[in-house]
């Protein structure tokens, strides 16, 4: 199979994502037109409030936009209901946050088990991909803990592993390194290199340039649009996402 042929795995066509109506309008996103293929690792970066999250709500199906086409591995997704936006977000993407959004309540091993809940997998098999999802992340002696017994970084490689427990096409991190100290940002940083020298398309969303150079790509946004979706990594020491 020629990569040639293959569709882009993320592509959007003049999306616009508006909040409010009349006075309190604000164009979160406006005119965005972006591709990105299949294996490629990319850093959304630019200042609070150009769109960068609401542009991964849309990526991720969390969200719609208002106007404006969006194909996700070839299928129009814009405008399809919540349950069919679900069930894509379940079989395609995996989802890193700043704040991990763990279970308090459950063990590691419990909240990796998760999204496999809506999948009809059973039980054992939800264990076991649980399990070897937990030993990629490093983390195979931690399962049984709870997130108040883990550190701030054991308890991202335990989003991060909860992220790929269905094996999904894309991870989308928002700001996944934010929360956590230079050391451990490299961990995960080196997790996201290896998930994606396994063909994972990463996107993630940062304001710290040492991280966003890890990455192949860097789209920076401005005031809801792209104002340059392709940055090489060595080319960003000068620009800041402050001010
Ligand atoms: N639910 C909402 N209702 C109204 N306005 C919103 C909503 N979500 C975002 N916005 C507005 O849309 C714009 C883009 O917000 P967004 O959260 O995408 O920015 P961001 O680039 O992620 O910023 P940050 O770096 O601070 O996280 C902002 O002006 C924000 O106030
Ligand atoms: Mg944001």
């Amino acid at each position: 199979m020629s990569p040639l042929i293959e569709p882009p795995l993320i592509k959007l066509n003049g999306v616009c994502k508006v909040y409010g109506l009349n006075d309190t309008e604000v164009r979160a996103l406006w005119d965005v037109d972006l591709t990105i293929q299949q294996g490629e690792y990319c850093a959304i970066m630019g200042p609070s409030g150009s769109g960068k999250s609401t542009a991964m709500n849309v990526i991720g199906c969390l969200d719609r936009p208002t106007s404006g086409t969006y194909h996700l591995d070839g299928e129009a997704v814009a405008h399809l209901d919540d349950d069919a936006l679900a069930h894509i977000r379940n079989r395609k993407i995996g989802f890193v946050f700043q704040q991990f959004h763990l279970l308090p309540q459950l063990t590691a091993l419990e909240n990796v088990m998760l999204p496999m809940v809506y999948g009809g997998t059973a039980s054992a098999e939800r264990r076991d991909r649980a399990i070897s999802a937990l030993e990629q992340v490093g983390l195979g002696d931690r399962m049984v803990n709870k997130p108040t017994q883990l550190s701030g970084g054991q308890q991202q490689r335990v989003a991060i592993a909860r992220a790929i427990v269905n094996q999904p096409l894309l991870i989308l991190a928002d700001e996944p390194t934010g929360a956590l100290d230079s050391h451990t940002t490299q961990d995960v940083l080196a997790l996201f290199q290896a998930l994606n020298d396994t063909g994972i398309t990463v996107v993630m969303v940062t304001h710290e340039p040492d991280v966003a150079r890890s990455t192949q790509r860097i789209i920076w946004f401005r005031d809801g649009a792209i104002v340059n979706a392709h940055l090489a990594p060595e080319n960003i020491g000068h620009l800041t996402t402050t001010g």
